[in-house]
Formats: C-alpha cells, sequence, structure tokens
C-alpha cells in the first residue's frame, strides 16, 4: 500500500530509533528513509513520500520539546498518511512487567501532525525499557530483552494493521490521565527539565574526550576546561549518562538538597524581602514570571558554584562517591550503537 515511507527518531538511548526501525523492517517492499531528529537540523520530507512515522521518547508525561518543535518546522503535510509511535517505560518487577505512563506524549503529536495537514492513520505508545537512570538502575539483561521482544511484536501487529490500510489508535486512558495531568507536563516542560540538566555532572573518571557533546541531540553541552557543562536546552534524554565510555557522569543527592534549599519558600520569602516588595501582593501572573525568573537564576547559580567547587579534587571526588548514579547500571538499547543512531 505504501511505497515510500520515511521515519523520524529522537532518542536517547536508542528505544525509538529500535521501534522506528521495526516498523520500517516491515514494509519490506518500501523504498524507506530512517533519520534521526536533532536540534537546528532542517526538517524535511523526501519527495514522493507517502507514509511518515515518528518515534521519540515520552518525558514528564508528553512529548519531548525538541520533537514539538521538529513537527512545526516541517512542511506542511497535505494529506500525507502518518504514524505516531511514542515510546514509554516500561518494566518488569518479579518477572511481571509494569506499562510505562505516555499521558499526552502521542496525542499531542498526533494533533500537531493533523494541524500541520497530515493524516494520522495510528497512534500508539510502545513499551520498551525505561532510560531514565539518573533516578533509578537500568534494568537487567533478562528484563531488557522481555520488554524488547514484546515491543517488537506490538510494533509488527501495527505496521501489518497500517500496511492493511486500517487505522490504529491506542492510549485512549493514558491520554486522559495525561489531561489530568497536563499542569505537571507544563511545568516539566518549562521547569523541571532545566532543573534536571543542571543535575548533571562530569566526576573525575571524565578523560575531556566530548563524546558526550558530539552525541547530545539537543547540542545542549559545551566543554568548559575540559569537562562538560549543561545548559539549560538539555532535554535530560540520557544520551550523554548512559554512552559516556567513562561511566563519568553522575547526578548527586547533595546538588538535590542544595536546588531545593535555594528553591525553598524561605529563601525567596528572604529574597522578596530584599528586594523591596510584598510577594502576596502582587497579581498572580507577576509573581509567577518573578518566582520562574527566580527558579532560573539560582539554578543557574548553584550549578556555577558546583563548577567552581569540583576543580578542588577532593570535593570532587567526594561529591562522586555520594552520588547514587556511581552505584546504577547503565542502560542503552540492545544492539544499537551509536554509529546506527548518529549517521
Ligand atoms: C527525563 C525522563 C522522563 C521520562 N518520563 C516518562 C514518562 O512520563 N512516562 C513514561 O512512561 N516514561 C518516561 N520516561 C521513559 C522513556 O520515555 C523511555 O524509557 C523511552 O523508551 C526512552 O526512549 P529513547 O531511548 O529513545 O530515548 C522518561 C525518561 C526520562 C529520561
Ligand atoms: S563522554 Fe564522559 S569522559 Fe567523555 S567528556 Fe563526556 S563525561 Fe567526560
Ligand atoms: S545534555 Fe545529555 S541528557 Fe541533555 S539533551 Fe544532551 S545528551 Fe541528552
Amino acid at each position: 500500500m505504501y511505497s515510500n515511507i520515511a521515519a523520524f527518531f529522537m532518542t536517547g538511548t536508542g528505544n525509538s530509533y529500535k521501534v522506528a526501525g521495526w516498523f520500517l523492517a516491515a514494509f519490506s517492499s518500501a523504498r524507506t528513509v530512517l533519520r534521526q531528529v536533532k536540534e537546528n537540523q532542517p526538517a524535511g520530507i523526501p519527495a514522493d513520500t507517502d507514509l511518515v512515522i515518528f518515534s521519540y521518547p515520552t518525558h514528564g508525561f508528553t512529548a519531548p520539546w525538541l520533537m514539538i518543535k521538529y513537527i512545526f518546522r516541517l512542511p506542511a503535510g497535505s494529506g500525507t498518511h502518518a504514524v505516531v509511535l511514542p515510546t514509554r517505560a516500561g518494566t518488569r518487577i518479579l518477572g511481571y512487567a509494569f506499562p510505562g505512563m505516555e499521558g499526552t506524549a502521542g496525542y499531542l503529536i498526533a494533533l500537531l501532525l493533523w494541524l500541520r495537514g497530515y493524516k494520522v492513520k495510528a497512534v500508539s505508545a510502545v513499551d520498551m525499557p525505561s532510560n531514565w537512570t539518573a533516578v533509578h538502575w537500568g534494568l537487567n539483561d533478562e528484563n531488557v530483552q522481555a520488554i524488547v521482544t514484546k515491543a517488537r511484536n506490538t510494533v509488527q501487529t501495527i505496521a501489518r494493521r497500517v500496511s492493511a490500510g486500517h487505522s490504529y489508535y491506542n492510549g485512549f486512558i493514558p491520554l486522559l490521565l495525561g489531561l489530568g495531568l497536563a499542569r505537571i507536563s507544563f511545568m516539566y516542560i518549562i521547569l523541571a527539565q532545566f532543573i534536571l540538566a543542571k543535575l548533571f555532572f562530569a566526576s573525575d573518571q571524565c578523560n575531556g574526550c566530548a563524546l558526550c557533546r558530539r552525541i547530545c541531540p539537543k547540542q545542549a553541552l559545551s566543554m568548559t576546561g575540559n569537562k562538560p557543562h549543561w545548559s539549560y536546552s538539555c532535554d535530560s534524554c540520557m544520551a550523554c549518562m548512559n554512552y559516556c565510555p567513562q561511566k563519568a557522569i553522575q547526578v548527586s543527592p547533595l546538588i538535590v538538597f542544595l536546588f531545593a534549599y535555594v528553591l525553598s519558600l524561605p529563601v525567596a520569602a528572604w529574597l522578596s524581602g530584599k528586594l523591596g516588595y510584598v510577594f502576596m501582593d502582587l497579581p498572580q501572573i507577576l509573581q509567577f514570571v518573578l518566582q520562574y525568573m527566580y527558579t532560573l537564576l539560582s539554578v543557574a547559580a548553584v550549578y556555577w558554584l558546583l563548577h567552581l567547587i569540583l576543580r578542588i579534587k577532593p570535593v570532587a571526588a567526594v561529591l562522586a562517591s555520594l552520588s547514587h548514579t556511581k552505584y546504577f547500571r547503565r542502560y542503552r538499547a540492545p544492539g544499537v550503537s551509536l554509529k546506527d543512531i548518529h549517521k
């Protein structure tokens, strides 16, 4: 039914790359193109494409900012068929599989595509092994294999349905939950991901190879003093942390504590008093803007401070040893190498 298919994937640890690849593999007689979604990359679709696939991770119960922006950059669709396959955090405990929660991740992108003139033929989240190794250890091989095998079957089923000319819409309950959690997703996009980015640091295991900077899909890393520096444009995709050959990228609870304190109410109240205005008398929107600016500035200030103290070797060693992530297994989608993703 389709003869020219283009698949676009955004990925941190390879899950969404795999899902896009499985989908394309089910159309063996079609001409296929597989492209990574990156910051500042021109968003073109090859001529004569009759089906477009989008696969990307769920972040904060919605689609990542990079993916949302990419859809706006796409050329208008004029009825081109589209399939939306967000991946989400599947997990497995004591042999029991637990699904992730994509919330609005699938249908937000579907809506944007529809507004851009595409005809959305399928929307379905796919459970892949959770990759959030800043907060939990990577799953073991057995659990990864079980989740990945099931995911491949799911993707093949969707591909068969679409190739037979049917539509496939899944995930209405997560969508309802996602709409209920829309406030959290919004706060994630405008705030939480910035704070999450500033929790990373490179321990003294870092040898300055700059691989993390080269593979970052958001171009969010720069090297300062031979060490990576995380900017606010980080999407917390987890590529840098999981592919660092030295396993040098860590998150420290001490930094979390420092942020929590600086962002806490007593500090904000003290500051608002010092600045000479009474917080509560201001219109709500102004309060929000002020608090937002305060949060971003203080996160940046703490991060700057952190980089200064990390230059003191014994302090850096203590901070690294206090990192829970030092003991976490990293996660990379099985069978995926950096060369596959970064063509
Ligand atoms: C910062 C962050 C937030 C996440 N939020 C969610 C979420 O809200 N719901 C969910 O099911 N999975 C969530 N995940 C898990 C990923 O969506 C999932 O592991 C995905 O398959 C990773 O794909 P990738 O390897 O292509 O980046 C999150 C992961 C990260 C790193
Ligand atoms: S990839 Fe790892 S070792 Fe290389 S610069 Fe980044 S943090 Fe350092
Ligand atoms: S800095 Fe790391 S976590 Fe953030 S977008 Fe880049 S690769 Fe992903």
